[in-house]
């Protein structure tokens, strides 16, 4: 297994330092490449880009990538090439990662962490698909351009073509066939065109997948939806600007953004493997930042890359056990459970799979 590890800003070098400690008990020694690669802000200072070719290129010559995340205080103020956390993207690009799985899964000790009842989130298990390589994220023309009366105007394009669609449509179809076979696409067909072709898209694609319950569903309702009975979705898909956003709120389901890992897919078995949450600079550095979700990818790593379903388990039942166990980064704390730093969490997930084999 040929794995680049990118650990990149902030929380990303603490998170992913644990991840790859899970990554070296899940994977005898032997068969693990890894190759340490810098991005966003350590990109920056190792090689005055925030995506270097050589990042890159390692990019390309690997199984899968381990990220942690990318960004820097100030970001959004640099020009999009040399911005930090622009690079991520840059890369989800270039390595056409246009499938973004989000699943947003409760662990039941967690049912007390979350912002929501109990009896809303109990058994939560659902999966967002977001689309990774178009919408506003990648549309041409883009800018700050200054207008024929001389003001500033933003300009950012929605759009999607015809096969953008039906590739993340596939996906979606598959996905929901491997799960409870319910399929709810999120649009704004009623004032986009962009997402009126995406509506279309998906209800001729669907057609494929007479097996697989499809609905569609605005996104402002949506939004409202996941908040109020989430467990009426299975698998939602969307666009990447929607994507982004319902995903986090999904994420407070959870308990904590400090849970969600994600997987980044091309046409191919090589994919990115990311938790949801990014670079934090507040609490960067102290050692409380949760680890879970950066390890909760690396199991997605084995499912999806590396074909290795129970592996991708066996790092599940570690981390019930951790929890069941008490222990609780700042971000999941509640009465009665025991405070722990990213590092000591990483460490009990290993010491809950090497009690698992023994
Ligand atoms: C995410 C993040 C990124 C995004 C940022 C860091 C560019 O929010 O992965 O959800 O918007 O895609
Ligand atoms: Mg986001």
């Amino acid at each position: 297994m040929k794995i680049a590890v990118m650990p990149g800003d902030g929380i990303g070098k603490e998170v992913t330092a644990e991840a790859v400690k899970v990554l070296r008990a899940v994977v005898g020694g032997g068969a693990l490449e890894l190759v340490e690669a810098p991005i966003g802000g350590a990109g920056v200072e190792a090689a005055g880009d925030p995506l270097p070719d050589e990042t890159l290129a390692i990019a390309r010559r690997a199984d899968a990538i381990l990220f942690g995340a990318a960004g820097v205080p100030g970001d959004e103020n640099l020009p999009y090439a040399q911005r930090p956390g622009a690079s991520l993207l840059r890369l989800r690009k270039a390595l056409t990662l246009f499938a973004n799985f989000r699943p947003a899964f409760l662990f039941p000790e967690l049912i007390g962490a979350s912002s929501l009842k109990p009896e809303i989130i109990e058994g939560l298990d659902l999966l967002i698909l977001r689309e990774l390589a178009g919408d506003l994220y990648f549309g041409e023309p883009r800018g700050i351009f200054v207008t024929a009366s001389g003001e500033r105007e933003g300009v950012n394009t929605m759009r999607y073509t015809e096969s953008e669609i039906e590739r993340i449509a596939h996906v979606a179809f598959g996905a929901a066939r491997e799960r409870r076979r319910k399929l709810c696409s999120v649009d704004k067909a009623n004032v986009l065109e962009t997402m009126l072709l995406w509506r279309q898209v998906m209800t001729r694609v669907g057609t494929e997948y007479p097996d697989v319950e499809l609905t569609h569903v605005f996104v402002d309702a949506a939004a409202m939806m996941l908040m109020r009975a989430p467990k009426q979705f299975d698998v939602m898909v969307t666009g990447n600007v929607f994507g982004d956003i319902l995903s986090d709120a999904a994420a407070m389901l959870t308990g904590s953004i400090g849970m969600l890992p994600s997987a980044s897919l091309g046409p191919g078995n090589k994919g990115l493997y990311e938790p949801v949450h990014g670079s934090a600079p507040d609490i960067a550095g102290r050692n409380i930042a949760n680890p879970l979700a950066a390890i909760l990818s690396v199991a997605m790593m084995m499912r999806h890359s590396f074909a290795a379903p129970d592996a991708a388990e066996r790092i599940h039942r570690a981390v019930r056990a951790v929890l069941a166990d008490g222990l609780r980064t700042a971000d999941i704390q509640q009465p009665g459970t025991r405070l722990v730093g990213t590092a000591e969490m990483g460490d009990a997930v290993v010491a809950a799979l090497h009690a698992a084999a023994a």
